[in-house]
């Protein structure tokens, strides 16, 4: 294996009460996904604002997950419908700005859904190294600042 091969850094923001719980699953599971994803746990998918998606990605990471509950499952009614459309919004401001669109994902899965949300981690990180490096970090320059920013 080449030393100096990309190994992306996906940022999950994850809800606490299903996605959260489907990734304490997938570990309980000892089911296996690449260690590249480091994981935020948030009350719900609605508190997320636009800004939070892109200061991760000025902040070096090379993709994003948001994993809410399933649509109708929301224990804040509507919270994951907000983040869809401000996920959505993003991705178009992504594409706005010459970052490829797919580096930020959204899903739906339930607390039950641990083998699902492993594979989805999995295809999310395969689609980010193919998509290559982010490529405002490597404008940024700043090594520290990714260096903390993964330490959160
Ligand atoms: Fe899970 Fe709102 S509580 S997305």
């Amino acid at each position: 294996m080449n030393a100096h091969a990309f190994e992306p850094l996906i940022v999950g923001f994850f809800c606490h009460y299903c996605a959260y719980a489907s990734a304490d699953l997938a570990g309980s599971m000892r089911l296996q996904y690449p260690p590249n994803i480091r994981i935020i746990r948030t009350p719900c998918t609605g508190r997320l604002e636009v800004d939070f998606y892109l200061r991760a990605f000025e902040n070096g990471a090379d993709g994003v997950l948001v994993a809410g509950c399933l649509e109708g499952g929301c224990h804040f009614i509507e919270g994951n419908l907000v983040a869809k459309r401000r996920v959505n919004q993003t991705r178009d401001l992504l594409a706005e700005i010459g970052i490829e669109k797919e580096r930020l994902r959204m899903v739906n899965i339930s607390a039950a859904m641990g083998r699902p949300l492993a594979d989805i981690i999995t295809d999310m990180i395969k689609t980010v190294r193919e998509l290559g490096p982010n490529p405002l970090k490597s404008t940024s320059g700043n090594k520290k600042e990714q260096k903390d920013f993964v330490q959160i």
